[in-house]
């Protein structure tokens, strides 16, 4: 992983190739085309028959979430949310590749158990089509960190090889079609508590995450959390 993150820096662009190649939610291919609008329903109204809430009634009206334990979903790639989606299923016997604090299961172990690979992809589409709005949105907390943050995210920390966050996920943090989120106006808490997760490895989902915030500090993370939520 030394190696990847040396490429990162020397090679954004190239580096962007190996990531996306690298994906491994292909396994839990649709069988048939998505449909954005089953999973409108299915996000809006959940599925009593089968036990599922409204994904709705914590992130919000199309994924325009009110509550900072419970991110924004909206305008997030396709890719990405239906790679965590999958990611937050316990599979083959193993645990979830992606859990909460400690290695607790998230509140979204249960939810995801209960889809199929089919219902990810079609509420991964719905969501891809819709807007944050950012009138609304979280916005950045702590104008004393302003500055650290921009630093990180425009040009990384040389001298331990952090990466410039802007290279993946876009200079205005609207991240990067596929595999790369969108920060922009997501709750700065939760950014912060994700860095957390995957520099523990309860967040074990993304080897190249764990490495970046495996090389930062607390008041690092604090800091570029919040200028990343402020983006616009
Ligand atoms: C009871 C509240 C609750 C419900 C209902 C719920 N979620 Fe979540 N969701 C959360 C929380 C809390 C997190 C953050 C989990 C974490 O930190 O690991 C989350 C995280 C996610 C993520 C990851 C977002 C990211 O940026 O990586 C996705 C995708 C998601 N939820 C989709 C859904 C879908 C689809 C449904 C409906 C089937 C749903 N959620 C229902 C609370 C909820
Ligand atoms: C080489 C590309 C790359 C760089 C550089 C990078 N990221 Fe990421 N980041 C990713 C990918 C890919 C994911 C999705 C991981 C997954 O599949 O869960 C991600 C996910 C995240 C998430 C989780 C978002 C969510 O909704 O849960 C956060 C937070 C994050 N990155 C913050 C940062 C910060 C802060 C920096 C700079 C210090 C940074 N990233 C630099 C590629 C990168």
């Amino acid at each position: 992983m030394k190696r990847v993150l040396s490429s990162i820096f020397i090679a954004g662009s190239l580096l962007l190739g190996t990531v996306v190649a690298s994906a491994s939610y292909a396994a839990d291919a649709p069988t048939v085309k998505p449909d954005a609008k089953k999973g409108e329903q299915l996000f809006a109204n959940g599925d009593a028959a089968r036990g599922i809430l409204a994904c709705a009634s914590c992130h919000g009206a199309v994924g325009n979430s009110t509550i900072p334990t419970n991110p924004n979903l909206a305008a997030q790639p396709h890719e990405y949310l239906a790679k965590q989606l999958s990611d937050f299923q316990a599979k083959n016997g193993k645990v979830p590749l992606r859990r909460g604090v400690n290695g607790a299961n998230t509140i979204m172990s249960t939810f995801a158990a209960l889809l199929t690979s089919q219902d990810m992809q079609n509420i991964a589409l719905f969501l891809s089509h819709q807007r944050l709005d950012y009138s609304k949105a979280p916005t950045a907390t702590n104008k004393d960190l302003a500055e650290a943050g921009q630093k990180i995210w425009r040009a990384g920390v040389d001298d331990r090889r952090i990466p410039a966050c802007a290279a993946c996920h876009s200079a205005n943090g609207a991240g990067l079609p596929g595999e790369f989120p969108r920060l922009a106006g997501q709750f700065p808490s939760y950014i912060a508590e994700q860095l957390k997760l995957f520099r523990s490895g309860d967040r074990a989902n993304s080897d190249i995450m764990h490495d970046i915030a495996n090389r930062m500090t607390d008041a690092e993370i604090a800091a570029v959390a919040d200028y990343a939520a402020g983006l616009r």
